[in-house]
């Protein structure tokens, strides 16, 4: 196999989507739509053969995606796509084949990449150019061949520079392409800005290279929507629809029931086991990994959540960055925050959220409580309203509980505070100092009954009312 680069172009503005983020990193299916392409081009080429050609907001899209490994070239100024080539040059001319993606194509499949390149290679082309016929091919650049039938290219032209003749070819230039780059580099120095844009057009390549006698081909894909380019936030939301799409069929397929999936939103990389059942209105975002047989109840929210096997998650409730071990129960309405760890078996229920909470095996909290920087035991109960209060204005503190404990309902636990294991804490108490193994601790004020007070008064005040 020669040696091959892959360039990556995602240094423009993205002007038409109006926006102050560039427009590689847009998301769709909740990650970037450079990190879709770097992901196809992944599965081609190790990182150190890509090369991402970056300039408007360079180091922002260069911090969102170079924990990939990829390289970066530096596009200063955004001239165009054959300018971005030309700035790429020194980089990757001692590559044999380079092929070249589009930032905002991001639903490229790495097996297409593939199929552009071998198709290159027995071809022995100069320059290939990966095409589709969509239904509306307005807006894309046009590839025209030398005759209907033929591989080979005469010219490729922007959609502003259509004859109505030439507008009704039905093949549209996808942005992706292969070439030669020795034939690449010896002819890209031609390119000219006499365009619409007054800039240097890559496809103005096509006509230079036909015209030096080299050998222009076109591939068209069998699957029209995976070159669909994002320009405008309307085709991004496309794009971003027809991926979720594809996520929703892929994780039917592999058994999990999504109840009225339209009504909710998965995101690309989201994992899901077996005979789980997802409800309408879910959203399962980022890295969230689910297991199998739970039940994901409508409305809730996951978000790199880790979900054991025979979870059920109720109604509306939130798992952000947090662990939920098998067979616990969580919700309805339950907001379970950043760095908790809910224990197999344990009850998390309505309207108790928790923050680094660590709660062992099958303990509950089952209503109204606050949750936060604590280290809780297997086999506890929490009554309705406990409330951790780790937070002194100034720094955060501990709760450890040990096992077996039982908090009575409306207790606050000023931490830092250690409560042993197998102790009871009456309900309502404040407790402030740390709690010895199996002992009672009460935090309250003493009642006082007085006897008839209630009769005396309402009798008081009748009196007093008499004209
Ligand atoms: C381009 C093609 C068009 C094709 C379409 C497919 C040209 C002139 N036209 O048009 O034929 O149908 O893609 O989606 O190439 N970029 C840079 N540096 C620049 C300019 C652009 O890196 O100076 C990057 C952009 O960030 C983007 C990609 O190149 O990721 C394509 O640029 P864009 O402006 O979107 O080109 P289109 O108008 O879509
Ligand atoms: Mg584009």
């Amino acid at each position: 196999m020669s040696r091959v680069a892959i360039v990556i172009m995602a240094a423009g503005k993205g002007t038409r989507l109006k926006s102050k983020r560039p427009k590689v990193l847009h998301e769709i299916g909740g990650k970037p739509l450079l990190s879709h392409v770097i992901a196809a081009a992944l599965e081609i080429v190790p990182a150190e053969d890509i090369y991402v050609v970056i300039g408007h907001e360079a180091e922002r899209v260069k911090s969102a995606t170079g924990s990939t490994g990829v390289r970066f070239v530096l596009q200063a100024e955004q001239r165009g796509t054959g300018h971005a080539i030309q700035c790429a040059q020194s980089s990757v001319e001692g590559y044999e084949h380079i092929l070249v993606l589009s930032g905002d194509v991001p639903l490229i499949r790495s097996q297409t990449i593939a199929g552009i390149r071998d198709f290159h290679l027995e071809q022995h082309a100069a320059m290939t150019i990966l095409t589709a016929a969509p239904d509306d091919p307005h807006g894309y650049g046009r590839v025209l061949r030398k005759t209907p039938a033929s591989v080979e290219v005469s010219a490729i032209v922007e959609q502003k520079a259509l004859t109505p003749e030439q507008a009704k070819a039905p093949e549209i230039n996808s942005g992706i392409y292969a070439f030669q780059s020795g034939s690449l580099f010896r002819h890209i120095g031609k390119l000219e800005t006499a365009n619409a844009h007054a800039e240097y057009y890559l496809t103005d390549m096509a006509c230079l290279l036909v015209d030096a006698g080299e050998r222009v081909v076109a591939l068209e894909t069998e699957f029209p929507n995976e070159v669909l380019g994002a320009n405008t936030i309307a085709e991004l939301m496309m794009l971003d629809a027809t991926l979720r799409n594809k996520t929703v069929h892929k994780l039917m397929a592999e058994g999990v029931t999504i109840i009225r999936p339209e009504t909710g939103l998965i995101d690309a990389a989201v994992l899901v086991g077996g005979d789980t059942i997802i409800e309408p209105g879910v959203q399962l975002l980022g890295n969230t990994r689910i297991g199998e047989n739970c039940r994901i109840r409508s409305y809730s929210v996951l978000e790199n959540a880790t979900i054991g096997d025979g979870v059920l998650i109720r109604q509306g409730s939130i798992v952000v960055d947090a662990t939920i071990e098998a067979n616990a129960m969580i919700g309805p309405y339950s907001h379970i925050r950043p760095g908790s760890e809910i224990g197999e078996g344990a009850h998390v229920g309505n309207f108790v959220e928790t923050k680094k909470l660590k709660l062992g095996k099958g303990s509950k909290a089952n209503h109204l409580s606050y949750l936060g920087d604590a280290n809780i035991g297997s086999g506890v109960n929490l009554g309705a309203g406990v409330i951790t209060c780790n937070y002194d204005g100034v720094d955060k503190h501990t709760t450890t509980i040990g096992e077996g404990v039982f908090v009575g309902s409306n207790s606050t636990l000023i931490a830092p505070i250690t409560i042993g294991d197998g102790t009871y804490i009456a309900a309502g108490s404040c407790i402030t100092h740390d709690v010895p193994q199996d002992a009672l601790a009460l935090g309250r004020a003493r009642q006082t009954n007085k006897p008839g007070w209630a009769r005396d008064r309402r009798e008081r005040l009748a009196r007093n009312q008499k004209p």
